[in-house]
């Protein structure tokens, strides 16, 4: 059974380890190539948009994929459409791997937004000390609010960080400790951070470090889920795969 993985999480990786054991399984992990360092791949990769609907469904059929396991992040919306629509075309099941979202809880001061554009505006007009943590592609979009300091924390070096007029930069992959982050948060005096509702235990330190501290939190939602059946656990996820084995 060929399957295909749309990866660049550690769910994504995580499943990969995995299937690597089950017998008969040939799975081809796919990563978008966003990220320099990519961490090693346990199983053959690929690296590099397909084309669109049209070379996903090309792939999917020259490849001879059984199945699909959209397990990207809950923000790269675009692939998730296209696997989507191209699985519909190849006739080919498709599952998402998901992480849950955080939700608030006791202590928690998040204003929630729905669009990065729309948290540059909520941390506010006052300036700030802000810890950014949105990924290194959409930094631009906080030239609109150019009032506040920005420590801007991504994995690759970021883009765009030249439209913020005071920025420090730290590069650095996850996971992170809460202790960790508490004594970045103190020594940089932070005030506000912003994030993306990523989900998972990974980056969730920050959150938690944002709630001892008592500092407001600016979360971006995700956006609106695409309709497929979805999983958030590994085990959930091997027995659909072993359920669409296609028959002998
Ligand atoms: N967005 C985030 O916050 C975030 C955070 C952590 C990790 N990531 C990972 O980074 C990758 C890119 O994210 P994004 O937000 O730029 O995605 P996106 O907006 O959904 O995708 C843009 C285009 O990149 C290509 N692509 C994306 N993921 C791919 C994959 N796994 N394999 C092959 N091609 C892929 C597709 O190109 P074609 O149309 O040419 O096929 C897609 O149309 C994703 O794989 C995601 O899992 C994203």
């Amino acid at each position: 059974m060929r399957i295909l993985i749309l990866g660049g999480t550690s769910e994504a990786s995580a499943l990969a380890r995995r299937v690597r054991d089950m017998p008969d399984v040939e799975a081809t992990l796919s990563l978008a190539g966003r990220t320099e360092r990519p961490a090693v791949a346990p199983i053959p990769a690929r690296t590099g948009g397909f084309g669109g609907v049209a070379g996903l469904v090309a792939f999917l059929r020259s490849e001879r994929i059984a199945a699909v396991v959209d397990a990207t992040h809950a923000f790269a919306r675009q692939i998730s459409a296209s696997a989507v629509e191209a699985c519909a075309v190849a006739k080919i099941p498709l599952l998402a791997f998901t992480r849950p979202q955080w939700s608030a809880v006791e202590g928690d001061r998040w204003t929630t937004v729905d669009h990065v554009e729309a948290a540059a505006d909520a941390i506010g007009v006052v300036a700030r000390r802000v810890f950014l943590t949105v990924g290194r592609l959409r930094l631009g979009a906080f030239a609109a609010a150019p009032q506040h300091d920005y420590l801007v924390r991504t994995i690759d070096p970021p883009a765009g960080i030249e439209a913020l007029p005071t920025h420090r930069s730290i590069l650095a992959r996850g996971p992170f400790s809460v202790e960790d982050e508490l004594t970045l948060m103190q020594s940089q005096r932070i005030e506000v951070l912003v994030s993306k509702n990523s989900g998972g235990a990974a980056t969730y330190p920050k959150i938690e470090a944002a709630r001892r501290l008592h500092l407001p939190v600016v979360m971006i939602d995700r956006p609106p889920a695409i309709s497929v059946t979805e999983h958030t656990d590994l085990a959930a996820v091997v027995d659909w795969i072993e359920a669409h084995r296609p028959s002998p």
